[in-house]
């Protein structure tokens, strides 16, 4: 039986999975590889966080719960929206999920029909594309340019907008480029969006990762409506609390939309897990020392790695505001993007993405993540410096 729905298709997937597999193949094989590809952080999910999960199972919590979230997770995402964001927003505007990816999936499928467009950025995080396509939304994407820093000009924003346009779909910090938005950005591309009516979905699962010594803080556009009008706000413990595997996280948006999304959540889903939500209640409402922790873990990391990528010849990088991708320029290297991520896999043992995964504009350029121990970091580089002499 071969027959596959038109739909399932044009399903991108996330291609750097693609790259660890091949890499595990290697590894196999006897290779010693060092990784740079995917964006799991090397750290363990903080003790006391794992601890409450454990507490959650041996309580019995291991039932069906309220499929929005239960009332103790959606208080604590409240209070913790109070003190990150300045406005509180009411228990029927949180919605909680299993990670962040899943989200961007809801909020496409409960406001865009097929056929209508949603401006975005290029280079972007590959599920944009994907679950667009899936959903037979027209992507358009505004190109970052590098003499820009990456960032996103709101006038090229707004010159992207036609008539069917229903979306504006930002990422700060952003991956893969590390770009952060500063306040007037942010409020020219939220006028944008109020000026022309259409929801503004605002994925901030790097918002925790600015780095203290970039210029710009982080920025919210969130704060304009209060999630009560159009912005939606993406949000996961994935990143910041060093939980990936745990597939937990929290969108905030208007309450109507809330409650559609929660219907499609019930649908496919059912609930997420509550001794899981009992695990990321700890992570909001415990001290957020070991988060600080490693944010200085990685600004050290970063700048070791870019440090060392700006040495290797026909390499340059900027050094990233927020998040943990280095986005280097390889153009000079004589190779494209895809050449270059091959040839260090197969010659170095070293993995990363080519930007072209991210989008056109990300050709030319390839992702190393840094979210590796610094001896591993120094490692790679080291390879890459002896293939490239
Ligand atoms: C920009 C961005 N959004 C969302 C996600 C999804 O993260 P998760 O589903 O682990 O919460 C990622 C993961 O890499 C990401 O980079």
């Amino acid at each position: 039986m071969k027959h596959f729905s038109e739909a399932s298709k044009v399903l991108e997937g996330q291609q750097m999975f693609q790259i660890l597999s091949q890499a595990r193949q290697l590894e196999q094989a006897g290779r010693d590889i060092v990784h740079f590809e995917i964006g799991d952080p090397d750290f363990d999910t903080p003790p006391n966080i794992v601890e409450k999960c454990i507490e959650a199972l041996r309580r019995g919590d291991t039932h069906y719960t309220n499929s929005s979230g239960t009332e103790g997770f959606k208080r604590a995402a409240a209070d913790i929206t109070q003190r990150s964001r300045g406005f509180r927003p009411s228990h029927d505007q949180i919605l909680v999920t299993q990670g962040g990816n899943v989200q961007i999936y809801y909020a496409l499928a409960c406001t865009v029909n097929p056929g209508e467009e949603v401006v975005t950025v290029d280079p972007c995080f590959v599920s944009y594309r994907s679950i667009m396509k899936l959903l037979g939304i027209v992507p358009v994407g505004v190109p970052l340019y590098e003499e820009n820093q990456f960032e996103l000009d709101p006038a090229d924003l707004e010159k992207a907008i036609t008539p069917k346009t229903r979306m504006i779909l930002i990422n700060s910090p952003h991956n893969p480029t590390g770009a952060v938005l500063g306040e007037a950005e942010m409020k020219a591309i939220y006028d944008i969006a109020e000026k022309y009516d259409l929801y503004l979905l605002s994925d901030e699962v790097y918002g925790r990762m600015v780095y203290e010594d970039a210029d710009t803080k982080f920025a919210s556009p969130s704060v304009y409506d209060q999630c009560k009008e159009r912005t939606i706000i993406v949000h996961s413990f994935s990143k910041s609390y060093a939980m990936t595997g745990w597939r937990i996280g929290a969108m905030t948006a208007p309450a109507d939309l809330v409650a559609r999304m929660q219907l499609l959540l019930e649908t496919t889903t059912s609930c997420v897990s509550p001794f899981i939500q009992a695990a990321a209640i700890e992570a909001m409402t415990a001290s957020q020392s070991a988060i600080s922790a490693m944010m200085q873990e990685y600004r050290q990391r970063r700048d070791l790695m870019v440090g060392l990528l700006n040495q290797i010849r026909g390499v340059s990088c900027q050094y990233p505001k927020g998040a943990f991708y280095a986005f280097a320029n390889v153009k000079k290297s004589g190779m494209t993007d895809r050449e270059f991520a091959d040839h260090i896999l197969q010659q170095a043992g070293v993995t990363a993405c080519p930007g072209s995964f991210f989008g056109r504009h990300g050709e030319g350029y390839v992702r190393f993540c840094f979210a590796n121990s610094s001896a591993n970091i120094q490692k790679g580089m080291d390879r890459l410096l002896a293939l490239f002499q």
